[in-house]
């Protein structure tokens, strides 16, 4: 039967394309163009994929960047019908400045599967590793969350390392984390990339605080997949966005879990460098080949693997 874990090796070129695409933009201070070419890549990629896929999770409205658009049609027609979620460029600032840590990313589960955000553009996240599964009430307070978190892990509190992004709204909590006698990892774009730290338990233990809806759900692809555990809830940022989720007839500040998020075990994760960073090597080049490295992650049967793509400069 066609499933979605049969798509990994047709889902890699799509992530590898976009970057290979966008590499041409890095550091020349052109997020859009950057983004745009990335998108482009990505579509044409997609449509080779043998599935019938709808983006469910696109990405550009809350920039108004180029996107792909939720309710897009992707693939070739043929295959198991797939909700995609994309983000072309995830850290489309560090491209554009050529500084390290910008990827591109997809996830792809079952038809009907992913967590459908609405008009929310934000959500507060909460990501830690498989041995702290089940383990964390995201409603307790920070301090109690950092205890049990550790607990978990065979740590100490003052041994945790948490991913944070740098932003205005999260001074309060980056304070309490330090005062909890935790240490922060902060970084001012890219929560995909700290949420699969933290699903992995590399260089950090948790990842939180609030950033995009989109980067929430393929975050929550990556780890169901690697069977760790996340939380989020809807958390409105922009000017009308709270209404825009009452009159959606969604709550926002309510938890939901990991399988709230995403709701099957057949899950892939697809990630391609663009510049260097934290989880994956960059996009580089010689006279005969573009080299890339991918991330490729399969919830079926739990296994991550790291590849290296040579291609040919024609
Ligand atoms: P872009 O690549 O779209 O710029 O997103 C980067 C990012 O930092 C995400 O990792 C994060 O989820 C989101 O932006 C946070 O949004 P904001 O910068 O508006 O707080």
């Amino acid at each position: 039967m066609a499933t979605i874990r049969n798509l990994a090796l047709s889902l890699l070129p799509v992530t590898e394309s976009a970057a290979r695409a966008a590499s041409g933009w890095i550091g020349r201070g052109e997020k859009e163009l950057g983004d745009g070419a990335a998108v482009d890549a990505m579509r044409a990629a997609l449509a080779q994929v043998p599935m019938r896929g709808t983006v469910v999770i696109g990405e550009g409205e809350k920039d108004e960047a180029p996107m792909l658009y939720n309710g897009e049609h992707v693939g070739s027609g043929e295959g198991p019908e797939v909700d995609i979620a994309v983000d072309p460029v995830e850290g489309t600032s560090f491209l554009a400045s050529g500084m390290a840590g910008s990827i591109c990313v997809l996830a792809a589960a079952p038809k009907g599967s992913m967590f459908r955000p609405g008009p929310a553009f934000y959500m507060d996240k909460i990501v830690v590793p498989a041995p702290a599964r089940g383990k964390i009430d995201p409603a307790a307070p920070l301090r109690d969350k950092l205890a049990s978190l550790a607990s978990a892990l065979g740590k100490e509190v003052r041994d945790l390392r948490i991913f944070v992004l740098k932003k205005p709204r999260h001074e309060a909590m980056i304070r309490e984390i330090q005062a909890a006698g935790a240490t922060v990892r902060l970084q001012t774009d890219g929560d995909v990339s700290g949420g699969i730290m933290a699903a992995l338990g590399v260089k950090v233990d948790a990842m939180m605080g609030v950033g995009g809806t989109p980067e929430g759900v393929i975050t929550a692809c990556a780890a169901r997949a690697m069977g760790a555990d996340m939380f989020a809830a809807l958390a409105p940022q922009k000017p009308g966005e709270a209404e825009a989720l009452r009159a959606a007839g969604l709550q926002a500040g309510q938890w939901l879990g990991r399988d709230d998020l995403v709701s099957s075990d057949d899950v892939l994760f697809v990630a391609t460098g663009l510049t260097s960073g934290d989880i994956l090597e960059g996009v580089s080049r010689s006279h005969y080949f573009v080299e890339s490295e991918s991330l490729v992650i399969s919830g079926h049967d739990g296994i991550l693997r790291r590849v290296q793509t040579h291609q040919r400069v024609s």
